[in-house]
């Protein structure tokens, strides 16, 4: 089917939850996606941060290829050696200690929201003063399941599905004050990304998320931290968490574990799992062999290739090179991230669409998030010519757009 085939069947057919961009992408290959006429585009988003080797490596075709001969499904109701395979890997990176596998950040998140009232009821059993509270953070975004969306801040994703979980309470971000006020025993868990993604791309303050670390210690409650976007690498560690030098109790990850194949995992300390047993949480799908091969191959290949020393050099430059175009740019307002989870914040809104729909003309795949901000995905195998690439094409944009608006109108519009 081509392009105009698709939408028009789409529009009569799926539920309308998507707005898309009316590309039609049929192949990828490395940094690059295809669409129906051949034509290569930078991708610079890799699927919302999924597609973290690119496209088409050959480590996960392999992967898929032989696995997909041995075993694809087996249920949880049997063993396979996929997931003890991969939560051995996935406990050494994240200093955690057991791992609960699922198929999508929102039910990895999911799970650790589970956990944490399974806990705090435990702890209770055991005459232990803990409540069901939950902390959020303002702007923060978790997914789009119910409870995932009960700690995700921004009305529009919450409103119309109300009433939500009972006992979320958010925190102003970076706020300690606001964090202590609003943190007692009756809070079961503080929930936070290090590094929030749709917010804006926002790390979290030392302070704020020691503070986070110190009250949680002080009650037991539980401390999550959501990796599913800043983690696996992302920011140039296993986790953002490790370059605060905090361990959390449960942390999530999902996006680039797959690397395009579906999987979550929520990860918990041995104490937090004492709170689960057989039949309380299960999910047909999760951790199924083929998922996990292919995990196993992304954890590998980046190990192998030492992409984390990578993530940070190239994360370097390319924050660098960002922000000296900013300092030439009067819309541009402020570079943020770390590693190769970055993101350009401009002025207004109406901009930040604009060199978005500019750039992919000149087929170059970013986003927007959060109204004003470019946000930067890129796979892990990133280069700097891709980089001065796309620093080139935005400097153009932005000046152009810079040029327009300080024009005329009269003349804008003869140029329009
Ligand atoms: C921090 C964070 N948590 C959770 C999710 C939800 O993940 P998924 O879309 O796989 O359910 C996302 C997705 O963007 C995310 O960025």
């Amino acid at each position: 089917m081509k392009l105009n085939d698709i939408r028009t069947a789409e529009a009569k057919l799926l539920v309308r939850t998507y707005d898309r961009t009316p590309i039609s992408f049929v192949g990828g290959e490395g940094v690059h996606l295809f669409d129906e006429n051949g034509a290569a585009y930078l991708d610079l988003l890799s699927g919302i941060g999924v597609c973290a080797l690119g496209h088409g490596h050959p480590a996960i075709q392999a992967a898929i290829d032989e696995q997909s001969r041995k075993l694809m499904h087996t249920s949880n109701l049997f063993y396979h050696p996929g997931q003890a395979e991969l939560a051995l890997r996935l406990t050494e990176m994240t200093g955690l200690d057991r791992v609960f596998f699922c198929n999508s950040g929102t039910e990895a998140w999911e799970a650790g929201l589970k956990l944490a009232r399974a806990y705090a009821t435990l702890r209770r059993s055991e005459g232990t003063r803990l409540g069901t509270k939950i902390l959020a953070l303002e702007h923060s975004f978790h997914g789009r399941t119910m409870g995932a969306v009960s700690t995700t801040h921004k009305l529009a994703y919450r409103g119309p599905f109300e009433p939500l979980l009972t006992g979320v309470e958010f925190v102003r971000f970076d706020d300690v004050a606001d964090l202590e006020a609003k943190f007692s025993a009756e809070v079961c868990a503080v929930c936070l990304e290090p590094v929030q993604g749709e917010g804006g791309i926002h790390p979290v303050s030392k302070e704020f998320f020691a503070a986070a670390r110190r009250l949680t210690h002080q009650t037991g409650a539980l401390l999550l931290a959501d990796e599913i976007q800043s983690g696996l690498g992302r920011t140039g560690e296993w986790c953002a968490y490790q370059q605060y030098g905090i361990l959390p109790d449960v942390t999530t990850l999902a996006k680039p574990l797959g690397g395009g194949i579906p999987i979550g995992a929520m990860l918990c300390t041995e104490e937090a799992a004492r709170a689960l047993s057989p039949g309380m949480h299960g999910t047909t799908f999760g951790g199924g062999p083929l998922a996990c091969a292919v995990a196993i191959a992304v954890i590998d290949t980046m190990r192998r290739d030492n992409l984390l020393d990578h993530i940070r050099q190239t994360g370097k430059y390319f924050f660098e090179q960002l922000q000296s175009l900013a300092a030439n740019h009067s819309a541009a307002v402020e570079v943020r991230g770390k590693g190769l989870m970055l993101g350009m914040e401009l002025s207004n809104a109406e901009l930040a669409k604009h060199v978005v729909a500019r750039m992919l003309e000149r087929r170059i795949v970013i986003n927007r998030t959060s109204e004003t901000v470019l946000r930067f995905l890129p796979p892990y195998i990133l280069q700097r010519q891709h980089i001065d690439q796309a620093v080139q094409t935005l400097d153009e944009i932005l000046s152009s757009a810079a040029t327009a608006a300080n024009l005329p109108a009269a003349v804008q519009g003869a140029h329009a």
